[in-house]
């Protein structure tokens, strides 16, 4: 397949992240012609455009483009709580752990994280953690869920479980804020629209910057008088970003032919796995693999997950320890099907070199 993207740096393969994917020449074009105006006067068309679009997309009422994930996120949960309120949210989720506890310090709240199983949040669990009225306690106010799930290896929380979480948010009065972070490949996973995951939240986050190729952005999606909120807290946390409309042109562009897009990254990652899964030393459960993110585990290898990312960049392809022994692989539009099996064969050397020089 030819890659669209105008610069893919010096020839690597590119697995860390979907975040590093480029802005293909489509997307550049129409960012140097588009028609801008002041955003925080709602004066840029580009912006109006992309944030209508992306409220059908996720049929919701009205949208609002941030800056990023983590924007979005932050400016969702500040929207919807007051300070001294607590969410309830999976324990490994993007929100508690990677965002600089952006809950806590800006939004004044304290968090009840909840295990899962690959992301998937027991109800019953959920429940437990709803705080009774009681005046030693904070008041629980938000039910957080990452759908897909990074850390959990981009796996997909079912409809179902939405729908009963959905449930108990109506019946104790909670809402419920998604971090959608990967929702489109949630719902090529699930063989859905977007919209009929988004419809059991109240607030949803999605980046435009990772799987959709966007060089920028976010979009929080809800209620409209959610997003009036939204708006204000974007602006209160600095989020207003004035012609902004050069980005949205790219988050315009990022939005059409998803569908086809990741589910191409899906059935590479699924490649990926299959191949990873025959090399000796390396340890993967294939049907971990959901949409596009394949995690290994090295310690057969008796090598840090570091130590085997830096010679993989040695040999121009690029991994992401998460951990001791643990690495992560993205597939994204930037990598090209021949690539697959190319870095496959490339971590089947380097296994073998490490394994015989250990013998
Ligand atoms: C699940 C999830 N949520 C939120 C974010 C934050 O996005 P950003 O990097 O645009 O702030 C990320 C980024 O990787 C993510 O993986």
């Amino acid at each position: 397949m030819r890659r669209e993207s105008v610069s893919v740096i010096d020839g690597r393969i590119e697995l860390r992240s979907d975040t590093m994917t480029q802005p293909n020449a489509r997307m550049r074009e129409a960012m140097s012609g588009a028609a801008v105006g002041d955003d925080v006067c709602g004066e840029d068309p580009t912006i109006n455009a992309l944030e209508e679009k992306a409220a059908r997309v996720s049929g919701k009422e009205a949208a609002l483009f941030v800056a990023s994930g983590t924007m979005g996120n932050l400016v969702s949960l500040l929207a919807q709580t007051r300070p001294g309120q607590e969410i309830i949210a999976e324990e490994n989720c993007h929100i508690l752990s990677h965002e600089c506890g952006g809950y806590a310090r800006l939004g004044g709240l304290t968090a009840s994280p909840v295990p899962s199983r690959r992301g998937v949040m027991d109800p019953a669990m959920v429940e437990s953690r709803i705080r009774e009225d009681d005046i030693h306690q904070p008041r629980t106010a938000v039910i957080c869920i990452e759908n897909t799930h990074n850390e959990a290896g981009g796996a997909v929380v079912p409809l179902g479980n939405l729908r009963e979480l959905r449930a108990l948010a109506d019946t104790r009065g909670l809402r419920i804020h998604m971090d959608g972070a990967r929702i489109f490949n949630a719902a090529a996973a699930l063989g859905v629209s977007v919209d009929k995951i988004a419809e059991f939240v109240d607030s949803v986050t999605f980046c435009l910057s990772k799987g959709l190729g966007a060089p920028v952005g976010a979009i929080v999606a809800g209620s409209a008088s959610f997003i009036e909120e939204a708006r204000r807290v974007r602006k209160l946390v600095g989020g207003g970003m004035r012609q902004a409309g050069v980005l949205a042109a790219a988050g315009l562009i990022a939005l059409d032919g998803v569908r086809d897009r990741l589910e191409r990254d899906h059935r590479n990652a699924t490649r990926l796995a299959e191949c990873v899964r025959e090399i000796r030393g390396l340890r993967l459960d294939p049907d971990d693999v959901q949409t596009n993110m394949v995690y290994v585990d090295v310690s057969a290898l008796g090598i840090s997950a570091s130590g085997f990312a830096q010679e993989c960049a040695s040999r121009l392809v690029n991994l992401l320890p998460v951990g001791p022994t643990r690495i992560r692989m993205v597939t994204h539009q930037d990598v090209d099907d021949a690539e697959v099996p190319l870095a496959a064969s490339i971590f089947a050397d380097l296994a073998e070199t490490i394994m015989a020089s250990t013998r």
